[in-house]
């Protein structure tokens, strides 16, 4: 017999059934709640609720253990590239060299957008905020691409899903052109995925663009550490956005704006922006430690903490040592990585973070990543969307295949009883 949470109320008991997850997580199943007790749950920011059961990305905070389709993401970082990770996201499996061979010619036949849509990016001001720009220009991709999938047909679901990988790296790349002034071009096909994003991003009007082996490297690891991880803010918005079948890219659309918020993606521009404040004000970190630490200063350490992480995020030490690697290599010397490396080290050790079990999170290193590899600050938080792509795709297209219903939480009304209307003269 399957186990049962019993719920008692008013000397009434209740049973719920008990579901168990692949790594043995457990979860009252409380489908049946309202309609047995007339009782909702009231869990504001989510934290205890499961919205769905998911077979793509299992995380646990606890252990500091992130897996994609069963893979480590160490393994994943080291072993694979990022349209490797994109497919076995989307699809549950690694792709056989035909499948990506397919997958990637597929995309290419794609990567075209329409010359129109450069009339509604000229329409943005220089100083737009890229994640906007974005945001307005994937959800505009709708105009020139039928909204709706049949998600019924395996064979439009696809079309869908390679039109979305293959444009998307576009809007990127011309996003973040518009801000520096340069000319919107498109990639060559002879390159590779990640190859193609960043010849887009940087080819100069009037050199030929030349390869550099150790960004390209760094720029695909970074992607594949921000693929997916399960039902996060931004994540959580896609999957309710689709749930009521508004289209694929609207619903991406949607995602990326939740993406934007400083306490979510947006972190990893807000990491930067503090990391040269503090250099600033004279590198003095204990200061802002302080600051951090004082409830009456609304500053918090920027890429410290995580809903899920309680003990390191693994994604944060792989970006760690290549933050390490890649300056070395690139030969730069950023003083930032020295302040962060100094905050880190006196947080670790403070009873305040400690006592919290807060780490360093993913943003904490990427953005001085993103820096050596000369990508503005501002793009930043573009780039996290470019690698949580297809996890967001991944977690759409399970979220459709499943039928799950309608996403509308409900609430506890804490506002004022009926009154009587009254009138303007008398108020
Ligand atoms: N600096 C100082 N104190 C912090 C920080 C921080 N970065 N993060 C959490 N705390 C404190 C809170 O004040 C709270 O203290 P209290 O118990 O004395 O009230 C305690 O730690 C718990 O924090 P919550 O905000 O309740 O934790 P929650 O799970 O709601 O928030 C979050 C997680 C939003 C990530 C938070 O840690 C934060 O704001 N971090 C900074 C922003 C950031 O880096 N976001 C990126 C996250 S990774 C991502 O989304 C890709």
């Amino acid at each position: 017999m399957k186990d049962k949470a019993t719920l008692e109320y008013q000397g009434k008991k209740f049973e719920f059934p008990v579901v168990e997850g692949t790594e043995k997580e457990l979860a009252i199943d409380i489908k049946k709640l309202r309609s047995t007790t007339g009782m909702i749950t009231l869990d504001p920011g989510y934290k205890n609720t499961g919205s769905c059961e998911s077979a793509i990305t299992y995380l646990d905070g606890e252990k500091g253990i992130l897996r994609y389709r069963g893979y480590n993401i160490e393994e994943l970082a080291e072993k694979a590239d990022f349209l490797e990770v994109a497919y076995l996201l989307i699809f549950g499996e690694l792709p056989n060299k035909e499948q990506l061979h397919k997958f990637h010619e597929d995309i290419k036949h794609e990567s075209h957008v329409d010359e129109e849509m450069k009339k509604i990016l000229d329409a943005f001001p220089k100083s737009a905020h890229p994640m906007g720009v974005l945001s307005s220009l994937t959800s505009a991709l709708i105009a020139f691409n039928p909204s709706s999938v049949n998600i019924t047909s395996e064979k439009d679901m696809y079309h869908a899903i390679i039109r979305i990988m293959a444009k998307f790296p576009v809007l990127v790349a011309w996003t973040m052109r518009k801000q520096k002034g340069l000319p919107l071009d498109y990639g060559d096909d002879n390159l590779g995925y990640v190859e193609n994003l960043h010849k887009m991003m940087f080819k100069r009007p009037n050199k030929e663009y030349v390869k550099n082996k150790i960004v390209i490297d760094a720029l695909d690891q970074l992607l594949i550490l921000h693929a997916d991880h399960e039902q996060n803010c931004s994540t959580s918005t896609v999957r309710i956005t689709g749930s009521s079948h508004a289209g694929l890219f609207v619903s991406l659309s949607a995602g990326i704006s939740a993406l934007w918020g400083p306490l979510h993606g947006g972190a990893n521009q807000a990491v930067l922006e503090m990391l040269e404040a503090i250099a600033a004000d004279g590198g003095d970190t204990q200061k802002y430690m302080n600051k951090a630490k004082d409830k009456n200063d609304p500053f918090r350490l920027m890429g410290f903490g995580h809903r899920v992480y309680k003990n390191f995020d693994p994604r944060a030490k792989i970006i760690k040592r290549a933050a390490d690697e890649v300056l070395g290599d690139l030969g730069i010397e950023d003083p930032i990585l020295s302040i962060a490396k100094g905050l880190e080290k006196v947080a670790l050790e403070d009873p305040y973070f400690v006592d919290r079990k807060l780490y360093p999170n993913v943003d904490f290193y990427s953005g001085i990543i993103y820096r050596a590899l000369g990508i503005p600050t501002e793009m930043f938080t573009v780039m996290f969307a470019m690698g949580r792509l297809p996890g967001w795709i991944a977690q759409w297209r399970e979220m459709r295949l499943r039928g799950e219903p309608i996403g509308r939480p409900r609430q506890v009304y804490i506002g004022e009883n009926q009154r009587p209307f009254v009138p303007l003269n008398k108020r």
